[in-house]
């Protein structure tokens, strides 16, 4: 098969020209000739998908650098010519007066005052603000969730500690920290009166339909407005006014409770959001975290939390207009009418992919004008059609099934129980939506899909074009194509097209890569996904460990030079690599170093890696790394 030209066209460019064959197309559809599927790996070929074997070892193919083999290890790697440095981990300081880390004598108190632990999602807010600062500027990394057992000295998981869990309370949510590059080294600003702990305890307000309704009252915060803590916090995004949204996820881990006590509607709510199964659960003495006691605690977390790293006195706002799920990415985009887009993925098996589209305009020269668009606008689910066409449905009270015969009494009702609404629309089930980014250049969408054990046959919904593979073991990602020109695509509309741009694994899972990958090179769950400054694919992974026995890390994936994903950095065994994020320049990428160690049978005592300190009185710290080249240019160009 011809290799794919260098200047090959994207599928939005196509969209015009096949706008013009949808007549054609629609007719062969209806005849039931194409499915979707079909269709769209014929797309895929013609955009040089499946190309031969080996085809990325051909001379004007070589990645931009050396690719790393891919080795599981007690450390990370990153690929020869590049540096790497821990910044800033687990227990190190962020207030000014924290103390020293000491494992043996953590404190609800010094835990508040330090970097929390399972960090994932990472901002990078240039300063002085506005600028594109790339050596100064400020951090945000959330802190998802924490381990235990590798955390405490004197952890015993038949005997619950109290002490540990409020330690674990103020582990969880967000840092903040001012950072600095002199020469090749970043830094955290000692004293900054930016850096600030935000954590499962912190006030935080309520904007949208949700806030103040009855459903989101409980005996601690009678107004519905006031919540203490964020929780489970994942993913995330940056907002056009640099404003940091942080993706509530996996919120009923910490919840406990009898589902069978509740009455069949608080039942049914709490199931359909796998309420009833805790993985670190918060013992007696957390009343609000047990929802037989406090029925409406739950109602209060999974949502999108908006955080300004820029006013250290702002508290976190839940924005309950973009909907209560298991959130995962926040991505921004600014639509041609100016108006805010963000899309978010549901990362659940069989759960759904999201668009919220602001009713008002962004302003670019105000940023307190922009306080009011992430309460006011209209929510949407997506349905992948089988004629490759995906179709936006509104999640509006009083519009089609979404009425008080249905249970919606409200738009409240709506955003709380949006996986019900979204059931009665029609919503394609996906393998996991995780990170949905667009792409900076030409406006296309890359959904993740992390992958799905209970897809098709026995376990689940039947495959389909969009989710193509029984027992998804291994992921795959979505190119969506908004409609418009090539950099100005209508991200509001409500009809874009779609098409699989890749199938993750290896060769004899089925895979499909825009060219074919090195032994190293193939990858298996992808998770986060970022684009650098000239516009390449950085994808990092989230179980390629379980699956395959190799290390998770990141891979460049770069249409220009091929398409082959290349195997850049490795984090140390037991952990995912989470939160890729660049500095505007593209010199620093920096990427968290999540749960480290967390293999089965790792204990504080013997953890299977005690990185990054290699210290025998230190635990597994997460932290974060930043990468730089050696020559200090941007990460992945062509070296000049
Ligand atoms: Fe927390 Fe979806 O990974
Ligand atoms: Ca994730
Ligand atoms: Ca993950």
């Amino acid at each position: 098969m011809t290799p794919r030209p260098e200047n090959a066209p994207h599928l939005s460019d196509l969209i015009e020209r096949r706008t013009l064959l949808r007549v054609a197309a629609s007719a062969a559809l209806t005849a039931g000739v194409v499915p979707g599927g079909l269709l769209s790996s014929g797309l895929a070929r013609g955009l040089g998908h499946g190309q031969e074997r080996g085809s990325a070892e051909s001379g004007q193919r070589r990645p931009s650098f050396e690719e790393l083999p891919n080795r599981l290890g007690k450390n990370h790697a990153v690929a020869p010519g590049h540096t790497s440095q821990v910044v800033i981990g687990w227990g190190d300081p962020v207030a000014a007066d924290a103390p020293a880390f000491d494992p043996a004598a953590q404190t609800v108190e010094s835990q508040r005052k330090q970097f929390g632990h399972g960090n994932d999602f990472i901002a990078f807010e240039p300063l002085p603000y506005g600028s594109r600062s790339s050596d100064h500027g400020l951090l945000w990394v959330n802190h998802e969730h924490t381990v235990d057992r590798l955390m405490f000295p004197d952890h015993d998981a038949e005997r619950p500690n109290q002490l540990h869990e409020r330690v674990e309370l103020e582990g969880v949510g967000g840092s903040v920290v001012e950072v600095r590059r002199e020469g090749e080294q970043w830094s955290v600003v000692d004293g900054s009166k930016y850096n600030r702990r935000i954590t499962g305890t912190t006030p935080c307000r309520v904007g949208g339909p949700a806030a103040g309704h009855p459903r989101m009252r409980t005996s601690d915060d009678r107004s519905g407005e006031r919540i203490l803590g964020t929780l489970g916090n994942c993913g995330g995004g940056v907002t056009p006014w640099g404003t940091v949204l942080t993706a509530e996820e996996n919120i009923q881990d910490v919840f406990r409770g009898d589902l069978e006590r509740l009455d069949d509607t608080r039942r049914k709510q709490l199931e359909r959001y796998n309420f009833g199964r805790p993985w670190m659960p918060l013992s007696e003495g957390y009343e609000r975290f047990h929802f037989n006691d406090e029925p409406n605690e739950p109602n209060r977390f999974g949502w999108i939390v908006e955080v300004d790293p820029h006013d250290p006195f702002a508290a976190p706002i839940k924005r309950t207009a973009l909907g209560r799920f298991a959130h995962e990415a926040a991505s921004c985009v600014v639509d041609p009418s100016g108006r805010l887009v963000v899309y978010l993925g549901d990362d659940a098996y069989n759960e759904y992919l999201y668009r919220y589209v602001s009713n008002g305009v962004v302003n670019t020269e105000d940023r307190s004008a922009n306080r009011d668009l992430l309460d006011d606008g209209v929510l949407y689910v997506a349905r992948f059609n089988d004629d490759s066409t995906l179709t936006w449905i509104p999640l509006v009270h009083g519009r089609g099934p979404l009425t008080a015969e249905n249970g919606f009494d409200s738009q409240a009702d709506v955003v709380i129980d949006v996986r019900a609404a979204a059931d009665l629309l029609g919503a394609t089930p996906m393998d996991r939506p995780e990170d949905v980014e667009p792409h900076p250049a030409t406006g296309d969408v890359f959904v993740v899909l992390t992958k799905n054990r209970h897809r098709g046959g026995e376990h689940g919904p039947a495959v389909d074009g969009a989710n193509p593979r029984e027992n998804n073991r291994d992921g795959h990602l979505i190119q969506l194509a908004p409609p418009g020109g090539r950099g100005n695509r209508h991200h509001i509309s409500d009809t874009f097209m779609w098409r699989v741009y890749l199938m993750a694994g290896p060769e004899e899972r089925g895979s499909r890569y825009p060219a074919e990958p090195t032994q190293d090179g193939w990858f298996s769950c992808p998770d986060n996904l970022a684009f650098d400054v000239a516009g390449r694919m950085w994808i990092a992974t989230d179980g390629n460990e379980s699956a395959n026995g190799l290390p998770d890390g990141l891979w460049m994936l770069d249409p220009a030079q091929g398409g082959a994903p290349v195997h850049f950095f490795s984090v140390p065994t037991g952990a995912e690599c989470t939160g890729p994020c660049f500095t505007p320049d593209g010199t620093t990428l920096f990427v968290s170093v999540q749960h480290p160690g967390l293999n089965s049978g790792s204990s504080y005592a013997e953890p299977s890696t005690r990185w990054p300190d290699f210290d025998d009185a230190l635990p597994p710290r997460p932290a974060v790394v930043a990468l730089r080249r050696e020559d200090g240019g941007a990460i992945g160009s062509p070296k000049a």
